[in-house]
């Protein structure tokens, strides 16, 4: 065994500096999140009058009672599109990873509090995301509908990739994932194209208006006079279109089905048993707080993360003294085995060469990756580039690219240029990936990007034969490092969904271990795919 002994001074001055910082930057992530939340909240009147439950109550009341729910892309959009004051961020959907009867599946709910559930194009975006993430993990899909369809305001935006979420529903029904839809409310044109493709839709009577054209439009296009209810309703859709399994009586009963319809799903009953018995981290969860220094310039030690995460705080750590500044290691992660990598500064050339070294060996005996990020990038310099850093570096991306085992990426810290492709960062397609409140995503760091621009400009004004314009290099200087900072911070990162998420770094170990069990149980899992998935007749 290999236990990892923490030297940090838990409790000391600088602890908790870091962690009075650490806890500022959650607190503002919480206050978006809490926003949003109201928001919706605030509708609660609206909704009680039409007899209706909010969405976030939908999500709580077909979930499990005891079911963790991992939440995906909660603040996609922030500050983009119509989120004009910060408080409509989730791309009009609420969406996550929970148990529902037993199954782990994917449940997503319109957030049809806020502009009637329409469709933002991040809201499209995350759609994708969802239905790659239900393909990939193998989870049955509960969406709870109730949406206006595209948000006409970006309507342009929207169309196309729109019409890519219907594709994709054919081929996940046709890969063998069951796809159950409850119609809440309205599900307007090209939005009834969602229940009408997926395998089980349940109508909830006096509020379904599944339809591709409503009482003003047809009467607009066709002349024709006909009721809501005649062309859409959920006893029509029931009873005589055949678009619906199920009629519902109101929101409850409506949830209470698809929970049924999840029991009856035969999908728990072949899902491979996970181990549950394996030793707590030596070091409490609570203590990640304090090691990230407040100062980011200050160095720090990935290994006393690791001592936090994972079982026993045993990590065997792979040729440590080959280089020391891209960690690798194995460890367990309740009791399932993991490939771990990290940094603790720039990644060298033989820090490439030996984790690519690892990714293979990692391949090998098919234990999953876990990359948490704490790179400053690829090192450069004469000595690294005559050491052959482009080769051993591209040799890196290489092996995460190309390695067929399951890969988590958490961004702990900073994550840079090219090394955050080298860690898997989201153009690397990890399997999930999770920021900490923290943490940094960019091409570089701000103050470096000014000072190149600056460099540049001044080397041009000289070439022209100017004096350098001392003011306005200080002004090119600061304003791109002042818009580089901004696009760089985890808030900016997630409302683009460069990751799936900002979580707490105290859940960190609890969030790694519901993943692992998800892509473990997706491995054992067998589907009955088909040619066309199924069709309603
Ligand atoms: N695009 C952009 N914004 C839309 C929208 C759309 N398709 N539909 C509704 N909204 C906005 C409204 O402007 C309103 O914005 P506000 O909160 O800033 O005032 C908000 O969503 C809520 O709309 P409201 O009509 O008050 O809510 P509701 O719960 O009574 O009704 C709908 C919601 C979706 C049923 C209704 O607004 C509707 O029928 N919209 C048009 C649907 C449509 O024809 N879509 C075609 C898409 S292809």
């Amino acid at each position: 065994m290999s236990i990892l002994q923490s030297e940090i001074a838990v409790g000391s001055e600088l602890f908790e500096e870091n962690k009075q910082a650490l806890l500022t930057q959650l607190d503002e992530i919480r206050a978006v999140q809490n926003k949003s939340i109201e928001k919706s909240y605030a509708a609660k009147p609206k909704f009680d009058k039409r007899g209706k439950i909010l969405p976030h109550e939908r999500i709580r009341l077909v979930l499990d009672a005891d079911s963790p729910f991992v939440e995906l892309c909660g603040l996609v959009g922030f500050n983009m599109h119509d989120d004009k004051d910060g408080s409509e961020a989730g791309g009009g959907i609420i969406a996550g990873i929970g148990f529902v009867s037993g199954v782990r599946c994917l449940v997503s709910a319109s957030n049809s509090a806020i502009k009637g559930g329409t469709m933002s194009p991040m809201g499209v975006h995350k759609s994708l995301r969802l239905q790659q993430i239900a393909l990939e993990q193998k989870l049955p899909i509960v969406t709870l509908a109730e949406s206006g369809g595209a948000n006409l305001n970006y309507a342009a935006e929207v169309f196309t990739l729109g019409g890519t979420t219907f594709a994709n529903q054919a081929r996940l029904s046709a890969a063998g994932i069951p796809q159950l839809s409850v119609v809440h409310g309205n599900a307007t044109a090209g939005g009834a194209y969602q229940p009408g493709l997926s395998d089980y839709v349940i109508t909830v009577r006096k509020q379904t208006e599944m339809l591709l054209a409503g009482p003003p439009l047809l009467f607009a296009a066709t002349g024709e006079v006909a009721t809501a209810e005649e062309l859409g309703g959920a006893e029509m859709h029931a009873q005589i279109a055949g678009t619906a399994e199920y009629l519902a009586e109101n929101d409850a009963d409506a949830i209470r089905l698809a929970r049924e319809i999840f029991d009856h799903l035969n999908w728990k009953e072949q899902t491979h048993p996970i181990i549950e018995n394996y030793k707590e981290p030596r070091y409490p969860a609570d203590e990640l707080l304090g090691i990230i220094p407040a100062n980011p310039k200050q160095p720090f030690d990935m290994k006393e993360i690791i001592a936090r995460l994972v079982d026993d705080s045993d990590f065997l750590e792979f040729k440590q003294e080959y280089d020391d500044l891209t960690v690798c290691g194995w460890a367990k992660l309740g009791a399932m085995h993991v490939g771990i990598i990290t940094n603790n500064g720039p990644i060298t050339p033989q820090g490439a060469a030996k984790t690519a070294q690892f990714i293979q060996l990692c391949e090998q005996t098919n234990r999953p990756l876990v990359f948490l990020h704490n790179t400053t990038g690829f090192m450069v310099g004469t000595d690294a580039e005559q050491n052959g850093i482009i080769k051993h570096g591209s040799k890196l991306i290489q092996a995460v690219a190309n390695c067929s085992v399951p890969k988590i990426s958490i961004v702990v810290a900073g994550s840079y240029g090219a090394g955050n492709y080298a860690m898997c960062g989201r153009p690397l397609a990890p399997d999930f990936i999770f920021a900490w409140p923290n943490s940094h995503v960019a091409v570089m760091g701000a103050a470096q990007a000014g000072k190149v621009l600056r460099i540049v400009a001044e080397g041009k004004q000289k070439a022209s034969g100017m004096e350098p314009n001392e003011q306005m290099l200080d002004f090119l200087e600061q304003s791109t490092a002042m818009k580089l900072e901004q696009q760089s911070t985890a808030l900016f990162n997630t409302a683009m969904m460069h990751d799936d998420g900002i979580i707490d770094p105290r859940d960190t170990r609890k969030i790694l271990i519901f993943l692992l069990q998800t892509i473990y149980e997706a491995e054992y899992r067998m589907l009955k795919a088909s040619k066309f998935g199924v069709s309603r007749f």
